[in-house]
Parts: structure tokens; sequence; C-alpha cells
């Protein structure tokens, strides 16, 4: 992976990236204060060819100047827009793109440069370099970035945090990409587990299929029922000391969703490996806090099934009873997901204690019919709660909007058969889901919050610092707005 280190201003690298501002007002884009020489050297011809080009200074945009003088070869000039962190991110991933198969790249700072900008440009230079390749690479990637001119004791730490986060996204992404071949529902378990290793502080169990049975996880049993490969209920703690607030993290992990019995078409089944998206960010997210040594409880909860086809499976018209009691009449077995998380809600409200639960899962298609590819939806009853995870998705360069958990609409989920039916006809695919989880989540609904990442989960092509596949989509909201727990 991309290795980054802090280093004087001085010297004349052989790929050098320059800071461009984007004018306020009328005048042109321009080169940002630096303290390296060279780039003083370079200056008045950087600013004839930054007019030459027509460069705005916008946020990732990139305009290189081969061989200016014999030592630097290319001088990449890369707008930073308002100089703000998202523009930094911006900037970071744009550099990442245009230096990729060089060996090393070298980023002169502005003087003033501060920890938000520094954690911006290293998040996106990090999260830009993701690669997931299965078959042999052999392609050369940029290795080293050296950061000139910003050594302070924040701006270190700036970047140890990227550092992080960016590996914890990795981490989701890498699960995520995977695929279902290989990742059944024990695969996914190993992989956390092994993830989680022997650091102080974490636990993790897994439940298998007898043990669900025992304890009455009837959604995780009955999605599962259909594969050859059985589900399991993974539980991953970070207990630090001194912490006084417990957050529950449930995470939606089909590790393949073919529908059932009501299959799905290929067109929509051939990227169902990423259903387990939600499980993936949350257990990051978890190991990523762990690693930050942030002073917050955290249980994570993922429920691994591998929604199938067979003669074992479970079929429209059954009765599922959940855990702690409350059943569900299943009118559609491709809306599984809110049957696995059903389960674990409950589970959440009865025996854990939550100060607040958050889940997330790839959930509807609707998500995407409502808000487009970019925006997950974001769901609670409480204003405080869906407040600080909208800021936390702002800071940290990840979408969601809030829809209402519109109460008329309970009656669509209504059943003769059992308490609550798992799909309906009447539209509104999302809130209706949404509204189907909060039956599960009972007396604690005040404390709770839900994200419907189906369309945010995956990308088509590269943009920004996302790479074509599995973004990891709600590590970074987590981990901001967990940081922010900790600190508030
Ligand atoms: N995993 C899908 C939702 C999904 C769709 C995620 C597209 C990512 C991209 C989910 O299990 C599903 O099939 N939902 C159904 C629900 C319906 C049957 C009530 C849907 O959205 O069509
Ligand atoms: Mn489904
Ligand atoms: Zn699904």
């Amino acid at each position: 992976v991309l290795a980054i280190r802090l280093s004087p201003a001085r010297g004349n690298p052989a790929v050098l990236a320059l800071p461009i501002a984007e004018p306020v007002g009328a005048a042109g884009a321009t080169l940002l204060p630096v303290d390296l020489p060279a780039a003083l050297a370079l200056a008045e011809e950087v600013e004839a060819f930054l007019a030459d080009v027509g460069h705005t200074g916008a946020a990732g945009v990139l305009h290189a100047l081969p061989r200016p003088v014999a030592k630097i070869r290319r001088v990449l000039l890369v707008g930073v827009g308002a100089g703000d962190e998202a523009g930094w991110r911006t900037a970071g991933a744009a550099l990442a793109r245009a230096a990729a198969h060089e060996p090393a790249l070298s980023v002169a700072l502005p003087l003033d440069t501060d920890p938000a900008a520094m954690r911006g440009l290293a998040e996106g230079l990090l999260l830009a370099s993701y690669r997931f390749r299965l078959g042999a690479d052999r392609t050369a990637t940029l290795r080293q970035v050296t950061v000139l001119g910003a050594q302070s004791v924040g701006n270190a730490s700036a970047l140890a945090a990227a550092r992080v986060i960016a590996e914890a996204t990795y981490l989701a992404r890498d699960l995520t990409n995977m695929p279902s071949l290989e990742k059944s529902p024990a695969w996914f378990a190993e992989r956390i587990e092994k993830a989680a290793g022997n650091r102080p502080g974490l636990r993790v169990s897994v439940r298998d299929p007898q043990q669900l049975a025992a304890e009455g996880f009837g959604g995780i049993l009955a999605v599962g029922a259909g594969s050859s490969r059985g589900p399991r209920l993974l539980e991953l703690g970070w207990r630090p000391r001194g912490a006084r607030r417990h957050v529950v993290l449930i995470g939606k992990g089909v590790t393949f969703d073919s529908g059932g019995i009501c299959i799905k078409p290929r067109d929509g089944m051939k990227l169902m490996r990423k259903d387990m998206g939600g499980a993936a960010a949350i257990c990051a997210a978890t190991l990523g806090a762990a690693a930050l040594n942030l002073p917050v409880r955290i249980t994570a909860l993922a429920p691994l099934a591998e929604n199938m086809v067979s003669g074992g499976a479970f079929r429209p018209g059954d009765v599922v009873r959940h855990y702690g009691g409350q059943t569900s009449e299943i009118l559609n077995t491709d809306a599984e997901g809110r049957l696995v998380l059903a389960d674990v809600l409950a589970y959440a409200v009865r025996r854990l204690r939550p100060d607040v639960i958050v889940d997330l899962a790839t959930l509807t298609g609707a998500n995407a019919v409502a808000l487009g590819k970019r925006t997950a939806a974001l769901y609670s009853d409480n204003d405080e709660l869906a407040d600080q995870l909208a800021a936390a998705g702002a800071a940290a360069g990840e979408k969601m909007w809030r829809l209402p958990l519109v109460d008329d609409y309970l009656e669509q989920i209504g059943s003769d058969l059992a308490d609550v039916a798992n799909s309906s006809e009447g539209g509104a695919g999302s809130i209706t889901a949404a509204l189907f989880l909060r039956e599960f989540v009972g007396s604690a609904r005040d404390i709770w919050a839900h994200l419907d990442m189906s369309a945010p989960a995956w990308v088509d092509g590269a943009d920004g610092e996302l790479v074509k596949g599995a973004t990891g989509w709600g590590v970074r909201t987590l981990l901001r707005w967990l940081e922010g727990l900790a600190t508030g």
C-alpha cells in the first residue's frame, strides 16, 4: 500500500504537485504560496501556464506541466477549490490517479496548511489508490508520497487518522468486492476474527446455525435455509476503559442475494455479492475505532446469510418467528434483509442495553429510485441523532438525506397472519422497509437510526476518492460520528 510521509520543504523531486486555488471574484486561478525553493523558481512559468490552459483551480482539476527544469520531470498543478478538507480530498484523489504509474510523488503544501486539509489530502490519496484484483496484477503503482513543508504534530496525527480510516475502508471494500463463491457467511466471520487479532479490548463471537436455533433467531435461519453454507451471527465488541456510552452498530450481511424462491432476474442479481456492504462497514468501522483507541463502547452485530434457492429454502406464505417472539409473514423472499435485521434489532434492544443503535443495510432498490446513485436514505425518530449522522457524513464526504417514517404507510405492511408482512405493493419501498425495522426496535425507537445505503455502496466507475466497485460506504461516516461522540 501507499506510504505517505511528512518532510521538510527542500529538493527537486522528479514529480512535484503544487496546489492551485480557485479564484474568489474575478482573478484567475493562482498558485498557493509554498515554501519550496524549487517551486518559487517556477512561480512565473506556472502562473503563465495556468492562464494558458485556463486552469479553474476547482478541486480535482489537474494540468501537468512537463519538464520545466532538468531535474523536475512533471509538475502536477492540482486544484484544491476553496482549500478546505473536501477540496483537498478531491485534490488528493486526482493526484493519486495522475501519478498512478509514477514510483513516487512529492506534494508541496501551503505554509499555513491545517490538519483538516492534511487529513483530506491523505484520505484522497489513499482512498483513490485502492485496487481490488484477484488475478495477477503486474501494473506498477504509486508507492510513496512525500508531503513537503507541513511537519507539525497536528498534521502528523491527521495523517495517522487518515491512514486508519483508509485501512478500514480498504477492508470494507475488500470484503464487499469479494465474489460470493468464496464469501460464505462463515468466511466473512473468519475474516473479521482475523482482522481483530488479539487486540486488547476487542472480542469476537460467532453463532452457528445450531446456536441461532437454540436462541430463536428465526429470521436469520429462514433467509439462510436455502444455502448449503449456513448462516452466522457475528458479534464484534470494542470495550475500552472509561467508555461512558454504548453504541450498537448493526449491518446487513447477506453474502449473496439471489432473491430466493422469488428469484431475481440476472440483471438484478449479478452484483448481489455486495449485499453485505452494511456488515462490512460496521465491522470495519469498529476495528477502526479500536485502532484509533476511541473511548466509546461498541457492539457490532452482523447477521450473515446467503439467500439462495433450494428444496430447503423458505417460501412465500411462510411465517417466521423472530428473536424475542414477533412474527412476520413472508410475502416476498427477496425482501430478506429486513428479516435478518429484525432478529438482531430485537436482540440488541433486549440484551445489550445500548445508548444508541445505528443500522446500515443495502436494503432496497428504492433507495436509488428516490435519491439516485450516491445518496443514502437516513431514517430516525430522533432529530439530534439524525443531525449528528448527517453532519458526520457531510464532513466525511458521504452523502445522506433524511426521509420520513410515515406512520400512515404502516398499514401497507400489515398482515392477517403475523405481526407484520415483509413486503408491500404500495410504493415508498425504502420507507416501508424502515417502518418494518422499527417494529422490532420497540421501546428503543427514540435511540435508533437506519441507513439504507443500497445505492452508494457501489460505484460504476472511478469518481474522486471512489474506485470502481465497492465504496466502503459508511466507514467514514461512522468513524467521524464516533470521533465526535468520543470528544463531545
Ligand atoms: N438487496 C436488495 C436491495 C438492493 C437492490 C441493494 C439493488 C442494492 C442494489 C434487497 O434484498 C431487495 O431485494 N429488496 C427488494 C425489496 C422488495 C422485494 C420489497 C427491492 O428493493 O426490490
Ligand atoms: Mn433481496
Ligand atoms: Zn438483499
